[in-house]
């Protein structure tokens, strides 16, 4: 396939503080992981590589062989590295093919629905360099400075950003070797090194699990109950 999706799971979960990496804690009888896979597997045929915790890779191979389907000869599982931004790295050095679109996800946003894949992958093919799935900012900004307002911020400037995003491979691969700092996502290591990256619209079952809050969502979504 022309496009790859690598699955970052390599996370401990420290804000959750469930006992045990975050990609391997159940929502209802299926892990985070296995959710997020889900996604991936609903959405355009892709090759897909799932960047799991040291020492639990095996679990990571089971888990996406059984979302995979017919799709099982797609799936690769590598290790993870310190950082979020070392695991994409782990992950687009198993990159293998004739892949032009690859899209970075977080196994954490275990509930993206299928069509998000889909948006990003089209804005790639249709020529952006990098795609960003964005969610409008609700909430009223504040900039302040310890307890000082210092000012509102105007609301119509921002957007709150979720995976998966996409860009054209070669403009990732070469980000990725000019990245000499840690940043906060993919979408500004490669603003950084000189791409132009676009929007589309995200969803909000998007939300990345990251507290125990965010699990208790996740559970009462995916069991249908009002949220
Ligand atoms: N991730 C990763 N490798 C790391 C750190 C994070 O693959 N070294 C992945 C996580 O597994 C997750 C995504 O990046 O799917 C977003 O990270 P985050 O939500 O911060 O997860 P954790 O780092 O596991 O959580 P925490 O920061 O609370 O420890
Ligand atoms: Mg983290």
């Amino acid at each position: 396939p022309r496009v790859a999706v690598v699955v970052v799971a390599a996370g401990s979960g420290t804000r959750l503080a469930a006992g045990g990496p975050k990609a391997f804690v159940g929502i209802d009888d299926a892990t985070i992981l296995r959710h997020a896979l889900r996604g991936v597997f609903a959405a355009p045929r892709a090759q897909v590589i799932v960047v799991a915790p040291a020492g639990r890779e095996g679990d990571a191979r089971t888990e996406a062989l059984e979302a995979a389907g017919d799709r099982r000869d797609l799936v690769s599982v590598v290790t993870g590295g310190a950082s979020r931004q070392d695991s994409v790295a782990a992950g687009l050095a198993a990159l293998w093919g004739d892949v032009e679109v690859v899209l970075v996800h977080d196994a954490a946003r275990a509930l993206t629905p299928s069509d998000v894949f889909a948006r990003v992958i089209d804005a790639v093919q249709a020529g952006a360099a990098g795609v960003l799935p964005v969610l409008p900012v609700v909430d009223t900004i504040k900039r302040v400075s310890g307890s000082t307002v210092l000012a509102a911020v105007d609301r119509s400037e921002l957007a709150a950003a979720q995976t998966p995003q996409g860009f054209r491979r070669d403009v990732l691969l070469t980000a990725y070797e000019a990245a000499s700092q840690e940043f906060t996502d993919d979408a500004a290591l490669v603003a950084d090194a000189g791409h132009p990256v676009r929007t589309v619209a995200g969803d909000p079952r998007a939300f990345k699990i990251t507290t125990s809050a965010d699990l208790d969502r996740a559970r009462a979504l995916v069991a249908g109950d009002p949220v």
